[in-house]
């Protein structure tokens, strides 16, 4: 708490302080205010509104279907439910590839739209030239390498990235070259815990990571993951706190039983 009394917000210096201190930083997905209130009153650090939305909200087989003007919806709602935790959206698929200017105006759209503190986006070196102009103008930016899902249709794969020393060495470069364009944080996907380990000693920004092994700074999952409402996803990375996709269908099932025995509603349940 401040010595006003209200809730301290987690702010980009708050995460940076944490790595100085050695304080692992904790960051989930949202996409909704329901969901997103309960993650921010448990004291989550960092809610991610992923371009993850597109796979387990809409359905779809990729990240790449999703539009900004989706992304700010969601990430409007997930805003309306935060008081402590940092926001960060993701820059959709096509909202910033095309030059800097592009990838600035829907930087501005977010923050301007939903509310939020700072965006995300995927690449490296490649990006830095946005990355410098979008926190030029004030917006926070959290970069992201390693297994890349807006590139799935490039790699073919989602196997693990950076496994030989060649990539290995080339990520490095790419996660320095985004330090030096001025992203505040780094996420790391899917690579040796080796190599996140390297990553995180040798820069200065916090570096978060999704199976990237326990020596990065911090950890973030997919919240419909971590909560077992995905069922067929399960790479060695994922910890499954419940499982809510069977414990969700039980439920389910007992109503329609209760409305089919007349059991439900009963003489309480009734004006
Ligand atoms: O969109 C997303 O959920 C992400 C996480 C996997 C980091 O980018």
């Amino acid at each position: 708490m401040s010595i006003h009394g209200e809730i301290k917000r987690v702010t980009t210096h708050t995460l940076q302080s944490m790595k100085q201190q050695g304080e692992k930083i904790s960051m989930l997905t949202a996409y909704d205010f329901s969901m997103a209130r309960i993650l921010d009153d448990s004291g989550i650090d960092v809610l991610l509104v992923g371009d993850s939305a597109s796979n387990v909200m809409a359905g779809h087989e990729t990240t790449l279907p999703i539009t900004l003007d989706q992304m700010i919806y969601h990430a409007q709602s997930v805003i309306r439910a935060c008081q402590r935790c940092l926001v960060i959206v993701d820059l959709p698929f096509g909202s910033y590839q095309g030059n800097s200017k592009e990838a600035l105006i829907s930087a501005i759209r977010i923050m301007k739209e939903a509310g939020a503190h700072g965006i995300k986006l995927e690449g490296g070196e490649e990006v830095a030239e946005s990355i410098k102009r979008i926190t030029g103008a004030g917006v926070p930016v959290m970069g992201h390498l390693g297994l890349t899902p807006q590139s799935i249709y490039k790699f073919g794969t989602y196997a693990v990235r950076a496994k030989e020393e060649e990539e290995a060495e080339i990520l490095l470069h790419n996660a320095n070259k985004l330090q030096e364009a001025g992203c505040f944080s780094l996420v790391l996907e899917k690579i040796p815990a080796s190599l996140g380990a390297r990553v995180a000693k040798e820069l200065t920004i916090p570096v978060i990571g999704i199976g990237a092994g326990m020596h990065v700074d911090g950890q973030v999952l997919v919240m419909h993951d971590m909560l077992g409402i995905t069922k067929d996803f399960s790479p060695r990375f994922l910890r499954r706190y419940l499982n809510l996709y069977d414990e969700i269908g039980d439920a389910t099932k007992r109503f329609i039983k209760d409305v089919k025995d007349r059991d439900f509603p009963n003489e309480g349940e009734q004006y």
